[in-house]
């Protein structure tokens, strides 16, 4: 599986909230996939009650937390079933958008 390269310019764009042509699609996967994560982690993955705060970790850590509940490696109570819904490449998408905010 290809890792995703996304320009810095473009991640900053984006996480303003400007999404404006195809250029940003990469990108903008990856901050409608994460809306699924705001239940539990808090809007934005800052979270105000017992979750951990995933927004502003390393977009590495984020990916290989996810990557280990959905190959079952790491324990989890909820997230091994929401990690088997993303393929890696949206996975990258996803760690991207919370590293970056
Ligand atoms: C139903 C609530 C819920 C949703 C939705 C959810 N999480 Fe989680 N998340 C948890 C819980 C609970 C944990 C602690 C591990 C466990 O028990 O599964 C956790 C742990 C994590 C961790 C590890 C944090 C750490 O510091 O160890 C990461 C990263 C993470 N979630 C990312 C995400 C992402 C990205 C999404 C969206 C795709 C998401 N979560 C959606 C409940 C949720």
């Amino acid at each position: 599986m290809k890792s995703f390269v996304i320009p810095a310019a473009v991640v900053g764009i984006t996480v303003a909230g400007l999404l404006t042509g195809p250029a940003q699609a990469d990108m903008a996967s990856g901050a409608v996939l994460a809306n699924t994560c705001f239940s539990c982690h808090g809007t934005d993955g800052k979270s105000v009650g017992d979750m951990p705060t995933i927004a502003g970790k390393k977009e590495s850590f984020i990916a290989k937390k996810l990557k280990g509940f959905k190959m079952g490696s790491e324990d989890s109570t909820v997230m091994k079933r929401i990690a088997k819904g993303f393929t890696d490449a949206e996975i990258a998408a996803i760690a991207k958008f919370f590293a970056k905010n």
